[in-house]
């Protein structure tokens, strides 16, 4: 943790500042392990691994996503892996231009191995990586190469040990609807936003796509409770079996959309190698089957949920709502 990191930091339980519990020694801006100490309350939160950790035992629940992103950490990472399909979402999910980036203090929530805090990072913003699981170390090693530019936290979403007015944006991409309360999760986001600043988030749009996944929907109804090394195995299975099959049916127009059927989450975008398409398709497919919630949410209703909430420039379509934190409030 780089201690500019504390400028930024509050105590989630009460909202006062943070300090370590023991200073560093003169020159140092590196804290690996350490303790945080409220000044307004009694609670301590531990430094370990370079991150300071507010999740308490709440990370237990999402075993699942810390396997899988310590697991395929750098499947998604465009720097890593050599495509552009992390920047390319970025872009089309935020609605933010490459040059607004450059200088800005960005909050990616729920950043999984890091696939968008990179993108970001790489355009010059200072960014501030948090999520619930294990999964934060994973983009703490993936982002090691951007130093103190990048500042990884583990914490809900719900209890941002951050304070209030101090991002330039914020994205949250893939995360809510796996959260109890999704709409609680964006007015949460919302509070750390700066006057101005811009808020994106990403989602499972509610339709009538379960229809056409009975596969899908009857195998979650008890695979988030599998230990990740058994769900593994499944979903190893399901794509040995299935993903030729799939990639066959993607080749063939019309006739592809036969794949949304298939009990796996089939990727098959020409810019991958046929093996990095395959390792895609296993990290999707654990990542259908693995989390406790799958809320899909109403792009209508989440617009109707921001303006509520006294945002502007509310732009929602399918899977995506976009805002901005008015200025005078
Ligand atoms: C499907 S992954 C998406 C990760 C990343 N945004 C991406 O698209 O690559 C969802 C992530 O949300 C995190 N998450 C779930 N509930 C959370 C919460 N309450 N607070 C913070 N993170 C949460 C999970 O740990 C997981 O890493
Ligand atoms: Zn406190």
């Amino acid at each position: 943790m780089d201690v500019k990191l504390l400028d930024w930091l509050a105590c989630p339980e009460c909202g006062e500042g943070l300090t370590l519990t023991a200073p560093l020694p003169a020159g140092a801006g590196e804290v690996d392990e350490g303790r945080l100490a409220c000044g307004g309350c009694p609670a301590e939160y531990p430094i370990r691994a370079g991150i300071p950790r507010f999740a308490g035992d709440q990370e237990r629940d999402f075993e699942n996503f810390a396997y899988e992103w310590r697991r395929w950490g750098q499947v998604q990472i465009d720097r890593l892996a050599g495509h552009r399909l992390s920047e390319g979402r970025l872009f089309a999910e935020t609605g933010w231009a490459r040059e607004w980036f450059a200088g800005k203090l960005v909050m990616d929530v729920g950043c999984g191995a890091g696939r968008f805090a990179d993108v970001a990072v790489g355009l010059g913003a200072e960014v501030i990586a948090l999520d619930i699981s294990g999964a934060v170390d994973a983009c703490r090693v993936n982002l090691a190469p951007w130093g103190n530019k990048v500042h990884c936290i583990q914490a809900s979403l719900f209890a941002l040990p951050l304070k209030k007015d101090i991002a330039d944006g914020a994205f949250s991409l893939g995360v809510i609807q796996h959260t109890p309360v999704p709409e609680r999760a964006v007015a949460s986001i919302i509070a750390h936003l700066k006057p101005g600043g811009r808020l994106a988030v990403n989602f499972y749009e509610r339709n009538w796509w379960p229809l056409l996944q009975p596969i899908k929907y009857a195998l979650r109804l008890f695979t988030p409770r599998l230990k990740p090394a058994r769900l593994l195995a499944l979903c190893r299975a399901l794509v040995a079996a299935l993903f030729p099959i799939s990639r066959a049916l993607g080749g063939i127009r019309k006739v592809r959309l036969l794949n949304v059927m298939l009990p796996i989450c089939a990727v098959h975008d020409p810019a991958l190698t046929r093996d990095q398409q395959y390792a895609w398709t296993l990290l999707d497919t654990f990542d259908w089957y693995g989390p406790k919630y799958e809320l899909r949410q109403s792009h209508r209703r989440l617009g109707t949920l921001l303006r509520e909430l006294a945002m502007s420039d509310v732009r929602t379509r399918p899977g995506v709502i976009q805002a901005t934190k008015p200025s005078a409030r």
